[in-house]
């Protein structure tokens, strides 16, 4: 117990996700924030989390094999009073379904960015799902120790490519590649880091003063110092002005410059981000919005993690609390099922240890041992609470197999392994009877996501199975009711349906795409499916 009220458990919680382009240094800032959370030592033990341990399960040899984290882990830690969740979303180029989903559990994200690199194509992707669901975005440039880019440049990049304003919170002193600390233009002070050779394995000593302060004008060197002074003056006039509803709408980002491998400007970047990102704010169920002052429970299921027992269905649905207390042992409504289901051994994570969590309030992530009923998206309530969540968005796939058994025998083992996996969320699926052998084919938003659902067929249902890659690359949904018949210009096009029964056109590219909503002016092109809650408007 922590002595405070339900309002200032939830008033402290900040729960976020970090985006990022791989080798952007994810991992690396994750790390540093838990040095600085005093969660962990020295840094260094997050990242061997890449290399060994894991070796319980099935599951992890694929992780292993690739050399890649493609599970997630929760992290929580305590920080100058606030209550940090970071969501760690599957950081390399084949990232899932599963990346953009954790977004939809965190009330923020930092976006990660590589000075020399700028905005990547992960990046933008990933972006464009914080700014559709109205996440706020705070930019945090990295590899400051680096050369790079031109720190005005960067936020003209941002401009053009993301459509989004910035506003930086800090700025780099000295040249790009010796840059010395930064600028903190909420204390109005100079903050010089002291580099440590050692990957910043420690928490980086500082010393910070005034910007007329004799000691760092010299420090500096002259030349330096009024370059400084010229940009201050330059942000201070003519730069953006910080408003709160901008940041809300997606239209200003707070800029943070820094170095997570070297520390440097990553307790600044903290102790500001904490006091601006936002606590666990309501959230839209069918019924109207669920606010986390309400006392009574709700939550949803925004990822599963299956297979860590390969020998049973064993899976671990990760819940976001929404209202209320969680309380270990407590009984909750599964509204999909009006079954009611006890929240028996609810695991949190930090780092590479789990812990049984015995209560948890607004914006807190726990994973439940599920036996295979719950699904992305799925409500678990209070039963005095009538709210349902709405439904989790389709992100569009952008990779597509057909996929049959290998015996046909196996058949009906076959068809429960599509019809889970893709309640489940592991896959989608879409058919149409008139393709080849069982009429399947598989849509995922990373190559990765083949390979494990391969991997869970054959390991969890017994059946091996053909994966067929198309060639296509683009889905786009019609509109219900809507028939292909009297469609002309899909001669390249797979037409199939999604698990709802709404029409989907598979197409090659952007060129055959054209081609056909040119050649069928009168019909919408959808992003996403017509009966779910769109991610995308046309
Ligand atoms: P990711 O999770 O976003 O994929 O990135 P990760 O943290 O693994 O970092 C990718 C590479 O970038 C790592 O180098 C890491 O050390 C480096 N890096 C991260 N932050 C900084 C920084 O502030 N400055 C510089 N110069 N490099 C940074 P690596 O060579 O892959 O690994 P390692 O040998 O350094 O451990």
């Amino acid at each position: 117990m922590s002595g405070l009220t339900y309002e200032q458990e939830v008033a402290r919680r900040r729960s976020f996700a970090i985006i990022a382009h791989p080798d952007a240094g994810k991992t690396t800032l994750t790390e540093k924030l838990l040095l600085y959370g005093g969660a962990i030592h020295l840094a260094g033990s997050v990242k061997s989390r890449k290399a060994n341990k894991h070796a319980s399960s099935d599951w992890m040899e694929i992780e292993k094999q690739r050399g890649i984290s493609v599970t997630s882990s929760v992290l929580q830690f305590d920080y100058d009073g606030y209550r940090v969740n970071i969501l760690d979303t599957p950081g390399h180029q084949d990232f899932s379904e599963d990346t953009y989903r954790t977004l939809m559990a965190a009330d923020s994200a930092v976006m990660l960015i590589d000075v020399a690199k700028g905005v990547e194509t992960q990046t933008k992707k990933l972006f464009k799902v914080c700014r559709d669901r109205g996440i706020p975005v705070f930019t945090f440039i990295n590899k400051l120790d680096r050369a790079g880019k031109e720190p005005f440049a960067l936020m003209e990049e941002l401009e053009e490519v993301l459509g989004i304003r910035s506003y930086p919170m800090n700025w780099p002193v000295g040249i790009p590649g010796g840059y010395k600390g930064v600028y903190n233009r909420v204390k109005k002070q100079i903050e010089l880091f002291e580099m440590s050779g050692r990957h910043g394995a420690s928490i980086l000593p500082s010393k910070a003063g005034g910007v007329d302060d004799a000691a760092f004008k010299e420090e500096l060197g002259e030349e330096f110092h009024k370059q400084l002074c010229d940009e201050i003056e330059l942000l201070d006039g003519a730069g953006e002005v910080f408003d709160w509803d901008t940041l809300q709408q997606g239209q200003l980002t707070p800029l943070f410059f820094g170095s997570a491998m070297t520390n440097f400007g990553v307790e600044p970047f903290l102790q500001e981000f904490l006091k601006m990102a936002p606590p666990p704010s309501p959230r839209k169920t069918l019924q109207g919005n669920v606010d986390p002052t309400e006392k009574k429970f709700s939550a949803f299921v925004f990822k599963i993690q299956a297979n860590m027992n390969p020998a049973h269905r064993d899976r671990l649905a990760f819940i976001r609390i929404c209202s209320g207390v969680f309380e270990k042992g407590m009984e909750v409504k599964h509204a999909q099922t009006g079954k009611m289901i006890k929240l028996a051994q609810p695991q949190q994570f930090l780092a590479q240890e789990r812990s049984i969590v015995e209560e948890a309030f607004p914006g807190d992530i726990i994973g439940l041992f599920d036996p295979g009923s719950m699904g992305i998206g799925d409500s678990l309530v209070s039963a005095g609470l009538n709210a349902t969540f709405t439904d989790f968005p389709v992100f569009p796939p952008e990779h597509f197999a057909r996929v049959q058994p290998k015996n046909s025998m196996k058949r009906k083992q076959f068809l429960k392994a599509m019809e889970e996996l893709a309640q489940e969320g592991a896959i989608q699926v879409f058919s149409n009877p008139m393709l080849s052998g069982e009429g399947f084919v598989i849509g995922a938003v990373g190559t990765l996501q083949f390979d494990v659902f391969k991997h869970r067929v054959e390991g969890e249902y017994g059946v091996n199975i053909l994966l067929e890659p198309l060639g296509h690359s683009l889905a786009r949904w019609l509109p219900r009711g809507v028939t292909t018949k009297e469609m002309k210009g899909l001669d390249k096009a797979v037409v199939v349906q999604d698990r709802w029964q709404d029409p989907v056109l598979l197409f090659e590219s952007n060129w055959a795409l054209r081609w056909a909503m040119e050649q069928n002016p009168d019909i919408e092109f959808l992003l996403t499916p017509a009966s779910r809650e769109s991610l995308v408007e046309k």
